[in-house]
Protein backbone atom coordinates (compact mmCIF):
# COMPACT_ATOMS: atom_id res chain seq x y z
CA UNK A 1 0.00 0.00 0.00
CA UNK A 2 1.25 3.49 -1.01
CA UNK A 3 2.01 6.18 1.97
CA UNK A 4 -0.89 7.92 0.45
CA UNK A 5 -3.42 5.15 0.92
CA UNK A 6 -2.46 4.53 4.04
CA UNK A 7 -2.81 8.26 4.96
CA UNK A 8 -6.55 8.03 3.10
CA UNK A 9 -7.18 5.16 5.06
CA UNK A 10 -6.11 6.60 7.91
CA UNK A 11 -7.94 10.11 7.43
CA UNK A 12 -11.39 7.59 6.85
CA UNK A 13 -11.05 6.58 10.50
CA UNK A 14 -10.19 9.40 11.90
CA UNK A 15 -11.57 12.53 11.94
CA UNK A 16 -9.13 15.93 12.38
CA UNK A 17 -9.62 19.65 11.62
CA UNK A 18 -8.67 21.25 9.04
CA UNK A 19 -8.48 25.00 8.13
CA UNK A 20 -8.20 25.62 4.10
CA UNK A 21 -7.11 29.10 3.54
CA UNK A 22 -8.14 30.00 -0.70
CA UNK A 23 -10.88 27.53 0.03
CA UNK A 24 -12.71 29.37 -3.19
CA UNK A 25 -10.46 28.80 -5.40
CA UNK A 26 -8.61 26.46 -7.80
CA UNK A 27 -6.31 24.17 -5.39
CA UNK A 28 -7.95 25.10 -2.39
CA UNK A 29 -11.71 24.09 -3.55
CA UNK A 30 -9.90 20.91 -4.55
CA UNK A 31 -8.23 20.13 -0.92
CA UNK A 32 -11.65 20.96 0.29
CA UNK A 33 -13.05 18.65 -1.90
CA UNK A 34 -11.10 15.38 -0.65
CA UNK A 35 -11.16 16.36 3.09
CA UNK A 36 -14.71 16.31 3.29
CA UNK A 37 -14.60 13.08 0.95
CA UNK A 38 -12.42 11.70 3.66
CA UNK A 39 -15.02 12.51 6.36
CA UNK A 40 -13.01 15.44 7.85
CA UNK A 41 -14.07 18.53 9.53
CA UNK A 42 -12.79 21.07 7.58
CA UNK A 43 -12.91 25.28 8.23
CA UNK A 44 -12.21 27.50 4.93
CA UNK A 45 -11.01 31.39 4.49
CA UNK A 46 -11.72 32.94 1.57
CA UNK A 47 -12.05 36.88 0.49
CA UNK A 48 -13.71 35.95 -2.80
CA UNK A 49 -10.35 38.25 -4.71
CA UNK A 50 -9.97 35.87 -7.28
CA UNK A 51 -11.48 32.65 -5.83
CA UNK A 52 -15.63 32.31 -6.92
CA UNK A 53 -18.61 30.92 -4.83
CA UNK A 54 -19.62 28.77 -7.59
CA UNK A 55 -16.40 26.56 -6.28
CA UNK A 56 -17.57 26.10 -3.12
CA UNK A 57 -21.20 25.14 -4.68
CA UNK A 58 -19.71 22.91 -7.06
CA UNK A 59 -17.53 20.58 -4.18
CA UNK A 60 -21.22 20.62 -1.61
CA UNK A 61 -22.83 19.02 -4.65
CA UNK A 62 -20.41 16.73 -5.67
CA UNK A 63 -19.55 15.82 -1.43
CA UNK A 64 -23.36 16.21 -0.84
CA UNK A 65 -25.18 17.07 2.21
CA UNK A 66 -23.74 14.81 4.89
CA UNK A 67 -20.14 15.77 4.60
CA UNK A 68 -21.07 19.37 3.70
CA UNK A 69 -22.08 19.71 7.30
CA UNK A 70 -18.67 19.29 8.28
CA UNK A 71 -17.85 22.59 6.36
CA UNK A 72 -17.95 26.31 7.93
CA UNK A 73 -17.02 28.87 5.67
CA UNK A 74 -15.83 32.49 7.08
CA UNK A 75 -15.71 35.43 4.34
CA UNK A 76 -12.35 37.06 5.66
CA UNK A 77 -9.15 37.94 4.63
CA UNK A 78 -5.83 36.82 5.28
CA UNK A 79 -4.38 40.67 5.67
CA UNK A 80 -6.38 40.88 8.89
CA UNK A 81 -4.88 39.41 11.91
CA UNK A 82 -8.23 39.14 13.64
CA UNK A 83 -9.53 37.18 10.24
CA UNK A 84 -7.04 34.73 10.49
CA UNK A 85 -7.13 34.18 14.41
CA UNK A 86 -10.77 33.38 13.89
CA UNK A 87 -10.14 31.15 11.27
CA UNK A 88 -7.19 28.91 13.02
CA UNK A 89 -9.57 28.09 16.59
CA UNK A 90 -9.87 25.07 17.33
CA UNK A 91 -8.08 23.74 13.79
CA UNK A 92 -4.98 21.22 14.02
CA UNK A 93 -3.74 21.03 10.27
CA UNK A 94 -3.89 24.19 8.22
CA UNK A 95 -3.54 24.14 4.55
CA UNK A 96 -2.53 27.67 3.20
CA UNK A 97 -3.45 28.31 -0.30
CA UNK A 98 -4.72 32.13 -0.17
CA UNK A 99 -2.50 34.44 -2.05
CA UNK A 100 -2.57 36.48 -5.22
CA UNK A 101 -1.07 34.03 -7.98
CA UNK A 102 0.40 35.43 -11.25
CA UNK A 103 3.76 36.70 -11.93
CA UNK A 104 2.43 39.62 -14.56
CA UNK A 105 -0.13 40.74 -11.72
CA UNK A 106 2.62 41.63 -9.45
CA UNK A 107 4.85 42.96 -11.71
CA UNK A 108 2.12 45.58 -12.43
CA UNK A 109 0.92 45.37 -8.66
CA UNK A 110 3.61 44.06 -6.24
CA UNK A 111 2.40 46.49 -3.63
CA UNK A 112 -0.94 44.70 -3.92
CA UNK A 113 0.70 41.06 -4.38
CA UNK A 114 3.22 41.56 -1.11
CA UNK A 115 0.31 42.81 1.05
CA UNK A 116 -1.78 39.03 0.81
CA UNK A 117 1.09 36.88 0.00
CA UNK A 118 3.66 38.19 2.89
CA UNK A 119 1.59 40.48 5.09
CA UNK A 120 -1.10 37.66 4.97
CA UNK A 121 1.43 35.36 5.16
CA UNK A 122 3.34 36.37 8.29
CA UNK A 123 -0.59 37.00 9.69
CA UNK A 124 -1.32 33.38 9.32
CA UNK A 125 2.03 31.96 10.86
CA UNK A 126 1.08 34.00 13.89
CA UNK A 127 -2.33 32.85 14.44
CA UNK A 128 -1.36 29.34 13.67
CA UNK A 129 1.60 29.81 16.08
CA UNK A 130 -0.61 31.64 19.10
CA UNK A 131 -3.63 28.20 17.86
CA UNK A 132 -1.21 26.04 18.83
CA UNK A 133 -1.95 24.30 15.47
CA UNK A 134 -0.03 20.56 14.93
CA UNK A 135 1.31 21.82 11.26
CA UNK A 136 1.26 24.05 9.05
CA UNK A 137 1.31 23.10 4.92
CA UNK A 138 1.74 26.18 2.30
CA UNK A 139 1.83 26.91 -0.77
CA UNK A 140 5.27 27.69 -2.46
CA UNK A 141 6.47 27.66 -5.68
CA UNK A 142 8.50 26.76 -8.39
CA UNK A 143 8.86 30.48 -9.29
CA UNK A 144 11.72 30.62 -6.27
CA UNK A 145 13.94 28.61 -8.42
CA UNK A 146 14.08 32.75 -10.63
CA UNK A 147 16.99 32.39 -12.96
CA UNK A 148 18.81 29.06 -11.51
CA UNK A 149 19.59 27.26 -15.32
CA UNK A 150 20.24 23.76 -14.24
CA UNK A 151 17.16 21.12 -14.84
CA UNK A 152 15.60 19.35 -12.71
CA UNK A 153 15.05 21.97 -10.04
CA UNK A 154 16.43 20.40 -7.02
CA UNK A 155 15.50 22.22 -4.10
CA UNK A 156 18.32 23.47 -2.32
CA UNK A 157 19.79 25.52 -5.27
CA UNK A 158 17.81 28.59 -6.48
CA UNK A 159 18.57 31.45 -8.39
CA UNK A 160 17.56 35.16 -8.12
CA UNK A 161 13.95 35.66 -8.36
CA UNK A 162 12.15 37.31 -11.65
CA UNK A 163 9.41 38.58 -10.45
CA UNK A 164 7.87 40.47 -7.28
CA UNK A 165 5.77 37.17 -7.00
CA UNK A 166 8.47 34.86 -6.71
CA UNK A 167 10.16 37.01 -3.72
CA UNK A 168 6.63 36.65 -2.08
CA UNK A 169 6.92 32.98 -2.22
CA UNK A 170 10.03 32.95 -1.15
CA UNK A 171 9.56 35.43 1.67
CA UNK A 172 7.44 32.75 2.76
CA UNK A 173 9.75 29.62 3.04
CA UNK A 174 12.09 32.42 5.29
CA UNK A 175 9.05 33.15 7.81
CA UNK A 176 7.97 29.30 8.24
CA UNK A 177 12.38 28.44 8.43
CA UNK A 178 12.77 31.45 10.74
CA UNK A 179 9.34 30.34 13.06
CA UNK A 180 10.23 27.23 13.15
CA UNK A 181 13.86 27.92 14.65
CA UNK A 182 12.64 31.04 17.22
CA UNK A 183 8.77 29.61 18.23
CA UNK A 184 9.14 25.69 17.27
CA UNK A 185 6.11 25.66 14.81
CA UNK A 186 5.63 23.00 12.24
CA UNK A 187 5.56 24.04 8.63
CA UNK A 188 6.01 22.60 5.24
CA UNK A 189 6.42 24.36 1.92
CA UNK A 190 5.24 22.78 -1.10
CA UNK A 191 7.08 24.58 -4.54
CA UNK A 192 3.78 23.83 -6.94
CA UNK A 193 5.09 24.10 -10.48
CA UNK A 194 2.39 24.99 -13.19
CA UNK A 195 -0.89 22.80 -11.55
CA UNK A 196 -4.21 22.25 -13.72
CA UNK A 197 -7.28 20.32 -13.40
CA UNK A 198 -10.92 21.46 -12.58
CA UNK A 199 -11.91 24.69 -11.39
CA UNK A 200 -8.78 26.49 -12.58
CA UNK A 201 -10.41 29.66 -13.45
CA UNK A 202 -10.37 30.36 -17.50
CA UNK A 203 -11.54 33.81 -17.06
CA UNK A 204 -9.34 37.02 -17.05
CA UNK A 205 -6.25 38.79 -17.85
CA UNK A 206 -4.13 36.35 -15.29
CA UNK A 207 -5.41 32.90 -16.60
CA UNK A 208 -2.89 30.13 -16.82
CA UNK A 209 -2.37 28.81 -19.74
CA UNK A 210 -4.32 24.90 -19.95
CA UNK A 211 -8.10 27.06 -18.77
CA UNK A 212 -7.06 29.90 -20.83
CA UNK A 213 -6.23 27.48 -23.87
CA UNK A 214 -9.21 25.13 -23.00
CA UNK A 215 -11.65 27.94 -23.05
CA UNK A 216 -10.19 29.26 -26.72
CA UNK A 217 -10.25 25.92 -28.29
CA UNK A 218 -14.24 25.42 -27.30
CA UNK A 219 -15.16 28.92 -27.91
CA UNK A 220 -12.67 28.91 -31.77
CA UNK A 221 -11.36 31.80 -30.66
CA UNK A 222 -7.61 32.27 -31.25
CA UNK A 223 -4.82 31.00 -29.33
CA UNK A 224 -1.20 32.46 -28.52
CA UNK A 225 1.51 30.63 -28.41
CA UNK A 226 4.42 32.82 -27.15
CA UNK A 227 7.48 32.41 -28.76
CA UNK A 228 8.46 29.00 -30.85
CA UNK A 229 6.49 27.07 -28.29
CA UNK A 230 9.21 25.04 -27.37
CA UNK A 231 8.87 26.54 -23.81
CA UNK A 232 8.59 23.78 -21.90
CA UNK A 233 7.03 22.48 -18.23
CA UNK A 234 6.51 20.25 -15.52
CA UNK A 235 2.41 20.71 -15.58
CA UNK A 236 1.13 18.70 -12.23
CA UNK A 237 -2.23 17.46 -11.89
CA UNK A 238 -4.28 18.84 -9.26
CA UNK A 239 -4.41 15.39 -7.85
CA UNK A 240 -0.80 15.01 -7.19
CA UNK A 241 -1.09 18.63 -5.12
CA UNK A 242 -3.80 16.92 -3.07
CA UNK A 243 -1.49 14.04 -2.50
CA UNK A 244 1.07 16.11 -1.48
CA UNK A 245 -0.41 18.11 1.19
CA UNK A 246 -2.21 15.79 2.73
CA UNK A 247 1.45 13.42 3.05
CA UNK A 248 2.99 16.74 4.32
CA UNK A 249 0.13 16.96 6.64
CA UNK A 250 0.05 13.95 8.16
CA UNK A 251 4.31 12.71 8.13
CA UNK A 252 5.73 11.08 11.20
CA UNK A 253 8.69 11.43 9.98
CA UNK A 254 10.65 13.55 11.55
CA UNK A 255 13.38 14.91 8.94
CA UNK A 256 10.50 15.37 6.74
CA UNK A 257 9.15 18.69 9.41
CA UNK A 258 10.35 22.09 8.21
CA UNK A 259 11.71 21.53 4.62
CA UNK A 260 10.32 22.59 1.58
CA UNK A 261 9.63 19.68 -1.67
CA UNK A 262 8.81 20.53 -5.03
CA UNK A 263 5.37 18.91 -6.59
CA UNK A 264 5.04 17.77 -9.95
CA UNK A 265 6.12 15.29 -11.73
CA UNK A 266 9.94 15.53 -13.26
CA UNK A 267 8.63 15.37 -16.52
CA UNK A 268 8.55 18.21 -19.56
CA UNK A 269 5.93 19.00 -22.04
CA UNK A 270 6.80 21.71 -24.45
CA UNK A 271 3.95 24.27 -25.28
CA UNK A 272 3.50 22.89 -29.04
CA UNK A 273 2.90 19.47 -27.63
CA UNK A 274 0.92 20.36 -24.52
CA UNK A 275 -1.72 22.54 -27.75
CA UNK A 276 -1.86 19.18 -29.63
CA UNK A 277 -2.64 17.53 -26.49
CA UNK A 278 -5.42 19.39 -25.82
CA UNK A 279 -6.58 19.88 -29.23
CA UNK A 280 -7.06 16.19 -29.73
CA UNK A 281 -8.98 15.40 -26.29
CA UNK A 282 -11.15 17.87 -27.75
CA UNK A 283 -11.48 17.29 -31.51
CA UNK A 284 -14.05 14.41 -30.89
CA UNK A 285 -16.66 16.83 -29.53
CA UNK A 286 -15.40 19.95 -31.00
CA UNK A 287 -15.42 19.10 -35.23
CA UNK A 288 -14.50 23.21 -35.81
CA UNK A 289 -10.66 22.14 -34.05
CA UNK A 290 -9.67 20.39 -37.07
CA UNK A 291 -8.83 23.56 -38.82
CA UNK A 292 -7.92 24.98 -35.42
CA UNK A 293 -4.30 26.00 -35.34
CA UNK A 294 -2.34 28.13 -32.68
CA UNK A 295 -0.84 31.43 -33.80
CA UNK A 296 2.75 31.97 -32.96
CA UNK A 297 3.60 35.88 -30.87
CA UNK A 298 6.89 37.28 -29.33
CA UNK A 299 8.23 34.99 -26.24
CA UNK A 300 7.04 36.64 -23.16
CA UNK A 301 9.58 38.94 -20.97
CA UNK A 302 10.92 36.96 -17.96
CA UNK A 303 9.40 33.69 -18.95
CA UNK A 304 12.02 30.76 -18.36
CA UNK A 305 12.43 28.34 -21.34
CA UNK A 306 12.25 25.10 -19.47
CA UNK A 307 11.05 24.37 -15.98
CA UNK A 308 11.29 20.76 -14.52
CA UNK A 309 11.15 19.17 -10.98
CA UNK A 310 13.42 16.98 -9.30
CA UNK A 311 11.28 15.16 -6.94
CA UNK A 312 13.18 12.52 -5.21
CA UNK A 313 12.98 14.48 -2.13
CA UNK A 314 9.05 14.23 -1.83
CA UNK A 315 9.27 10.59 -2.65
CA UNK A 316 11.99 9.70 0.09
CA UNK A 317 11.04 11.89 2.78
CA UNK A 318 7.10 11.98 2.11
CA UNK A 319 6.10 9.29 -0.07
CA UNK A 320 5.13 10.95 -2.58
CA UNK A 321 3.68 8.90 -5.63
CA UNK A 322 2.07 11.09 -8.54
CA UNK A 323 -0.87 9.23 -9.26
CA UNK A 324 -1.82 11.57 -12.54
CA UNK A 325 0.60 11.90 -15.46
CA UNK A 326 0.00 14.73 -17.75
CA UNK A 327 -2.23 12.95 -20.33
CA UNK A 328 -4.72 11.49 -17.89
CA UNK A 329 -4.85 14.39 -15.69
CA UNK A 330 -5.50 16.66 -19.18
CA UNK A 331 -8.68 13.75 -20.06
CA UNK A 332 -10.53 14.68 -16.58
CA UNK A 333 -9.44 18.19 -16.45
CA UNK A 334 -11.15 18.50 -20.61
CA UNK A 335 -14.09 16.69 -19.38
CA UNK A 336 -14.55 19.20 -16.47
CA UNK A 337 -14.34 22.26 -18.78
CA UNK A 338 -16.30 20.65 -21.58
CA UNK A 339 -19.39 20.23 -18.56
CA UNK A 340 -18.71 23.43 -17.17
CA UNK A 341 -17.41 25.61 -19.61
CA UNK A 342 -19.90 25.01 -22.22
CA UNK A 343 -23.18 25.54 -21.12
CA UNK A 344 -21.93 28.30 -19.06
CA UNK A 345 -21.08 30.05 -22.42
CA UNK A 346 -24.08 29.24 -23.85
CA UNK A 347 -26.67 30.22 -21.45
CA UNK A 348 -24.74 33.58 -20.32
CA UNK A 349 -23.56 34.70 -24.07
CA UNK A 350 -20.26 34.93 -22.80
CA UNK A 351 -17.69 36.02 -25.62
CA UNK A 352 -17.08 33.71 -27.98
CA UNK A 353 -19.97 31.75 -27.43
CA UNK A 354 -21.52 32.75 -30.68
CA UNK A 355 -18.46 31.36 -32.48
CA UNK A 356 -18.89 27.74 -31.44
N1 LIG B 1 -1.88 27.16 -9.80
C1 LIG B 1 -0.56 27.02 -9.89
O1 LIG B 1 -0.01 26.55 -10.90
C2 LIG B 1 0.32 27.43 -8.73
C3 LIG B 1 1.73 27.28 -8.86
C4 LIG B 1 2.54 27.66 -7.80
C5 LIG B 1 1.98 28.14 -6.62
N2 LIG B 1 0.62 28.31 -6.53
C6 LIG B 1 0.06 28.84 -5.28
O2 LIG B 1 -1.00 27.99 -4.87
C7 LIG B 1 -1.97 28.76 -4.16
C8 LIG B 1 -3.36 28.52 -4.75
O3 LIG B 1 -3.34 28.93 -6.11
P1 LIG B 1 -4.58 28.73 -7.08
O4 LIG B 1 -4.02 28.40 -8.42
O5 LIG B 1 -5.58 27.86 -6.46
O6 LIG B 1 -5.11 30.25 -7.17
P2 LIG B 1 -6.59 30.83 -6.97
O7 LIG B 1 -6.48 32.28 -7.33
O8 LIG B 1 -7.57 30.00 -7.68
O9 LIG B 1 -6.80 30.67 -5.41
C9 LIG B 1 -6.33 31.57 -4.44
C10 LIG B 1 -7.47 31.83 -3.46
O10 LIG B 1 -6.99 32.70 -2.40
C11 LIG B 1 -7.97 33.68 -2.16
N3 LIG B 1 -7.29 34.86 -1.61
C12 LIG B 1 -6.39 35.66 -2.22
N4 LIG B 1 -6.01 36.66 -1.40
C13 LIG B 1 -6.69 36.48 -0.24
C14 LIG B 1 -6.74 37.19 0.98
N5 LIG B 1 -6.03 38.32 1.15
N6 LIG B 1 -7.53 36.73 1.96
C15 LIG B 1 -8.29 35.60 1.79
N7 LIG B 1 -8.29 34.90 0.64
C16 LIG B 1 -7.50 35.33 -0.36
C17 LIG B 1 -8.60 33.95 -3.52
O11 LIG B 1 -9.89 34.56 -3.44
C18 LIG B 1 -8.65 32.55 -4.12
O12 LIG B 1 -9.85 31.88 -3.78
C19 LIG B 1 -1.50 30.20 -4.21
O13 LIG B 1 -0.79 30.46 -3.03
C20 LIG B 1 -0.56 30.21 -5.39
O14 LIG B 1 0.41 31.24 -5.28
C21 LIG B 1 -0.21 27.95 -7.56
Amino acid sequence: MSKYQEARQYLQNHQHRWLVTGVAGFIGSNLLEALLGLNQKVTGLDNFSTGHRHNLTQVQELVGPEAWANFTFIEGDIRRLDDCRLACEGVEYILHEAALGSVPRSIENPIQTNESNVSGFLNMQVASRDAAVKRFIYAASSSTYGDQPDLPKVESVIGRPLSPYAVTKYVNELYADVFARCYGTESIGLRYFNVFGPRQDPEGAYAAVIPQWVAALIRNQPLHINGDGETSRDFCFVDNVVQANLLAALTDNPPAVNQVYNVALNERTSLNQLYEMMRTLLLERFPHLQAHRPQYVDFRAGDVRHSQADIAKAESLLGFQPTHRIDAGLKQAMDWYVDNLVPAGYRSGEKGAAAM
